[in-house]
């Protein structure tokens, strides 16, 4: 087996607001910006955030917590982590990380790539007045082409420095500009005219939509998505920490600083959809929201939108970045641990593998939509499974020992034994079985591309 579990050589966090602020900014993500706003109002506004809020609580704080506790236990890649904890036969999913990394972020990199665009154009105040003729420019052919190389270079020149000097570093600035963009927008777009009825557009608590078969899934893979669960990224993060702090806590202020800015974001959002009459050009898609409608909302104000608008495309630029940073980290990581590469190298070579991969999601808004589907909704929650059975059955005394540095109670760690081992598994079951028909429509779409 590899090296002994901590090398002096490798890298660690400086302190404690780098650790957290890095697992944050994995988490807020494009997710956040679009992806919750619209799937709480389409779900039942206010209910299906305290549904949300639940299994944040029942099943993504866990489940975070034991993915903190491998990573901070083993000092490794979760790659080589699981393989020797467990053994042979749990290898694959070390390997299921992997393959997540890769597809997630092959197609994030073209999202960002959008984002990047948009914040330049802004900034220059060239974004068009007929903006869904601009993003579908800016959306396809070698313009996308081009983005989506632009991001991933940035991507792999963060990753290349190290975890001290290129992710701690770059998060300590980026999470605040964050936080403080998201705020300045959120009280800007509570002094629109008009937009008040967006708030209740939101958050109507609209209880017969919980009802409705799908809610459960749609909930548990959000938040599979938003807490960047599932495929080892915040557990390749906890293993470079090296002292002993209380991991539940830990992931607890992460998950409840991701469902802050979730939130946050659809108080932005549908104000301005609102003021400026915006429902046409809201697409399905939700992505047509933050692409097309949202430029056209800020068009309309003049002056104070082209201040607005810069501000909100580098705010989700930043959001997308600092994922991005933590997906590719978990595929370079593997790499420099299970194989002993410098990092230069593992970065140059996985970044470069994924940019490929991600051209054809660059081409066609069909391949993007259906490896999102495969991946994010399918793979987290196959590798949240395992991660459950892998942490609460296989090495359970091992996992609850390592947590009990840093949380004494046992009451606290019998609750949290209780909900990996039995709870999330049961949820995580039901939601893979409600997932699957939408899961096997994307792998046909993707086959019958080919
Ligand atoms: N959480 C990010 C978002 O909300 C996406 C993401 C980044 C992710 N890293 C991840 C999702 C790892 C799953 C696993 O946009």
């Amino acid at each position: 087996m590899a090296a002994s579990p901590v090398t002096p050589q490798r890298d660690s966090w400086a302190t404690r607001a780098g650790f957290i602020l890095a697992a944050v900014g994995s988490a807020v993500g494009l997710g956040n910006m679009w992806r919750f706003p619209y799937v709480a109002s389409e779900g039942g506004g206010a209910a299906f955030v305290a549904l949300y809020l639940a299994i944040v609580a029942v099943v993504g704080i866990p489940l975070m917590t034991a993915e903190f506790v491998v990573g901070r236990l083993t000092q490794q890649s979760p790659l080589v982590a699981v393989r020797r904890l467990g053994g042979r036969r749990w290898a694959p999913l070390g390997w299921l990380f992997i393959l997540g990394g890769f597809g997630i972020l092959s197609y994030y990199s073209v999202i960002a790539g959008w984002t990047m665009r948009y914040a330049f154009d802004a900034v220059r105040n060239a974004i068009p007045s007929d903006t869904s003729g601009y993003f579908n420019e800016v959306s396809s052919g070698l313009d996308a082409v081009f983005l989506h190389l632009l991001f991933m270079a940035v991507t792999i020149w963060i990753v290349v420095q190290g975890v001290r000097k290129g992710l701690e570093r770059s998060v300590l600035v980026m999470m605040p500009v964050l936080f403080l963009l998201l705020i300045g927008l959120a009280i800007w777009a509570k002094t629109l005219d008009g937009g008040d009825p967006g708030y209740g557009y939101y958050l109507r608590p609209d209880l017969g939509a919980l009802l409705r078969p799908g809610i459960l899934a749609a909930a548990a893979g959000q938040a599979f998505y938003s807490l960047s669960l599932g495929m080892g990224a915040l557990m390749t993060y906890a293993s470079y920490l090296r002292s002993k702090e209380n991991l539940a806590r830990e992931a607890t202020v992460v998950a409840l600083s991701d469902f802050g800015v979730a939130f946050v974001a659809g108080l932005v959002v549908f104000p301005v959809i609102f003021a400026f009459d915006l429902f046409d050009t809201v697409s399905e898609s939700s992505i047509g929201t933050l692409f097309i409608a949202l430029p056209k909302g800020f068009e309309i104000l003049g002056r104070t939108g082209d201040f607005v608008d810069t501000a909100f495309f580098v705010l989700l630029f930043l959001a997308a970045l600092s994922s991005a940073i933590s997906l590719l980290e978990v595929v370079v990581t593997a790499i420099i641990d299970r194989w002993g590469w410098r990092r230069g190298r593992a970065a140059l070579v996985a970044g470069g593998a994924i940019t490929l991969l991600g051209i054809p999601s660059a081409l066609d808004l069909a391949v993007l939509g259906a490896i999102d589907q495969i991946s994010g909704n399918f793979l987290l929650l196959v590798g949240g499974l395992g991660i459950a059975f892998f942490v609460g059955w296989r090495i359970f005394p091992q996992a609850d020992a390592e947590l009990a540095q840093g949380l004494r109670s046992p009451r606290l760690r019998w609750v949290w034994g209780a909900l990996v081992r039995f709870v999330a598994p049961v949820v995580l079951v039901a939601v893979l079985v409600s997932a699957w028909p939408a899961t096997w429509a994307a792998v046909r779409t993707l086959l019958g591309l080919e």
